[in-house]
């Protein structure tokens, strides 16, 4: 058979060709003018038909900012739309594992084996008192088993909160006592470049002084686990009825908390409802990628992170399509890992960060000759800008100039893709997102809040009315956060926090406008880092800004002002790298690490990391006069300096 191709080159730009045409949801641009129409309608017909329903909602879409409501009095459950409707599609697969040890087998879960398992670990948390609107925190890998405890809490109405596996215990109990959860599933580890991983460790330190009750634990390295606190996973599973009656919810119901970075030290908890959230993964998911349900859809993201949560396990199973997971690292045992696993599951829809495509490039083509990847239909990026020669590397290497590349720009807070191209009508431009979702409009603004409509002005990306109903449903318990965070700037409108500016009609995002750093793809905020920092019992204070890295995009560099400065050493450093990691993890540990003696301040105390950038970028700092102590530039120049003449 031909292997098709999706893409064309028509006038300079790449567009979709007749084999996408073909088979695309949205092949005509006339969408957009027709949901711009009505958006309300247009979402509350899509609502219809692609959720399944206990009780039609009565308000469609309700607007009391900095609150609104979508499908009000609508109920329905979710785990329902997840699983329990696409039972009568035999023995269709939902989710493929791939364990990162090549002598394990991956596993294959049908839809029937994945319900059957999901009712039991329902029943299993409901034993343990867990009850609609119960919070239950999950610290596990990418195991099957957190699909299973995810799915279990939606159908029992219980509101799961995933903490990223590779964070802290001092990140995750965090984020237990903010959800006072009684419950956390975790494992006792997982497989990382051929090596166990420990995770039970942390899990038992994070839990204590908390309001955890009991600890569930997957058996994934054979570790032995004891104490009264302490169930095992299958053992629990086991013994559990095998049918749990799906709670019905109301559409804005709360089905998950996921923590992110924002400006402050502490991470805010995200809110997403059911019934909105569900309605924009199930579409984001069908359109952006052309999902249909016998793909086979493979979403690079850990469940720690939104990515994880709508497009590697929610977006494809609202969809009835089979989700692909890998347990391990990129490039274990070698660099050819990723690849052999398109082929070899034959994987249609691959979505992943610039940061990985960055890597892979890296290192070379020789990894990739002789995989064909001819299943591959679509391939998406997301997280990060992606530079023009990373686009191209994924365009060639990876899709063989056959597929679209979707630049999905998205964030934790809006639950589901809101600005690309879609593969049905494209155009593919190299760094350029693309377009509101159909139904959902963002304008670019200047600080005032005055719309920006000319070509390559950049100003402050905003989404406005009617918001989309993926939205976050508020910070946890955090009224004055919500508000101050995303209302405050402009009126009546959503503040995203990043720049953008039009390219030929189409939205190109130029990043983070406020303290937040994205180091891999991963959301960083500097305020985090230094409150790490600081808790250090040597640091008086620290200041910490991202500077370009070739493949991360951003990495952390701290400048660190001692309670003595004769105290600085490459020892203090080392030790300083780990204390990061114990506050938060790894992901956040700071490149570099530079002592200073002061660092530049504004004469209220604040401190100017604008200054600071430029100095690690030599670019001349600007604004010295606001200083109180414009002198440091100097030092602090002269610091970086000898570090790089080294
Ligand atoms: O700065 C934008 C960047 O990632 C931020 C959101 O990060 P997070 O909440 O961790 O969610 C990441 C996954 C959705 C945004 O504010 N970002 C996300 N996608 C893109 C992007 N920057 C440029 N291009 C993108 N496609």
């Amino acid at each position: 058979m031909r292997t098709k191709k999706y893409v064309i080159k028509e006038g300079g730009k790449y567009v979709p060709s007749k084999d996408m045409k073909d088979i695309a949801w949205v092949s005509d641009d006339k969408i957009y003018s027709d949901a711009k129409k009505d958006p309300i309608n247009f979402w509350g017909n899509l609502a219809r038909e692609g959720l399944t329903w206990e009780k039609e909602w009565n308000q469609t879409y309700e607007e009391k900012l900095p609150y609104f409501n979508w499908f009000k009095g609508g109920k329905l459950n979710f785990c329902v739309n997840a699983v329990d409707r696409h039972l009568d599609k035999g023995n269709k697969t939902a989710l493929i594992w791939v364990p990162e040890p090549i002598n394990e087998k991956p596993i294959k879960l049908t839809y029937a084996e994945l319900y059957d398992k999901v009712n039991k670990f329902a029943n299993v948390l409901k034993g343990l008192g867990v009850k609609k609107g119960d919070v239950v925190s999950v610290y596990l890998p990418l195991i099957p088993e957190a699909l299973v405890t995810m799915l279990a809490c939606a159908r029992l109405g219980a509101i799961h909160s995933v903490v990223f596996s590779a964070f802290s215990a001092e990140a995750l109990k965090t984020r237990i006592l903010d959800g006072k959860a009684k419950v956390l599933v975790t494992a006792d580890g997982y497989y990382r470049r051929g090596e166990k991983s420990e995770l039970f460790g942390k899990a038992k330190n994070a839990v204590k002084g908390t309001t955890i009750e009991k600890v569930i634990v997957v058996n994934r390295i054979g570790k032995r686990i004891f104490g009264r606190k302490f169930l095992d996973f299958d053992e629990v599973l086991e013994k559990a009825d095998s049918y749990c009656k799906p709670e019905i919810m109301n559409s804005e119901d709360p089905l998950f908390i996921l923590y992110t970075s924002g400006t402050t030290g502490r991470p805010k908890g995200i809110v997403h409802d059911t019934g909105g959230y569900a309605v924009q993964a199930y579409w984001t998911s069908k359109w952006n990628f052309n999902l249909h349900d016998d793909d086979v859809m493979w979403c690079t993201a850990d469940i720690g992170w939104i990515t994880g949560h709508s497009y590697a396990f929610y977006g494809p199973l609202l969809n009835g399509a089979t989700t692909l997971i890998y347990e391990g690292a990129p490039d274990f045992p070698n660099f050819q890992r990723w690849w052999r696993i398109i082929e070899e599951f034959k994987v249609n829809v691959f979505y992943t960060a610039p940061t990985a495509i960055r890597m892979f490039m890296r290192v070379g083509d020789k990894h990739l000759k002789k995989f064909k990847m001819d299943s591959l239909k679509v391939l998406g990026t997301v997280g990060e800008p992606i530079d023009k020669d990373a686009w191209m590397w994924y365009f060639n290497t990876i899709g063989k100039g056959r597929c679209p590349v979707i630049d999905t720009w998205w964030q934790t807070e809006t639950g589901g893709t809101l600005i690309n191209v879609l593969p049905g009508v494209g155009p593919f431009v190299p760094t350029i997102s693309g377009r509101s979702f159909p139904g959902t409009k963002h304008i670019i603004v200047d600080p005032k809040g005055q719309e920006i409509q000319k070509q390559g002005v950049v100003g402050e990306l905003v989404q406005v009315s009617p918001f989309a109903p993926g939205m976050l449903h508020g910070v946890y318990k955090n009224h004055s956060k919500y508000v101050k965070t995303y209302w405050k700037s402009f009126k009546n409108k959503y503040d995203t926090s990043d720049g953008a500016y039009y390219d030929n009609g189409l939205i190109r995002i130029t990043g983070r406008t406020d303290d937040v750093m994205k180091v891999a793809g991963h959301r960083l905020s500097t305020a985090e880092l230094e409150n790490a920092l600081n808790n250090h019992k040597l640091v008086n204070e620290s200041g910490v800004v991202p500077i370009p890295d070739k493949i991360k995009g951003e990495v952390p560099v701290a400048f660190v002002v001692l309670e003595n400065s004769k105290d600085g050493s490459e020892k203090l450093i080392a030790e300083l790298k780990k204390h990061v990691d114990l506050a938060i993890g790894p992901t956040a540990r700071p490149e570099l690490i530079y002592f200073v003696s002061d660092l530049p301040k504004t004469r209220s105390g604040k401190i100017m990391r604008r200054i600071l950038k430029d100095i690690l970028n030599n670019e001349k700092p600007e604004g010295l006069m606001t200083l109180v102590n414009p002198e440091i530039v100097e030092e602090i120049k002269m610091v970086v300096a000898n570090h790089l003449s080294k």
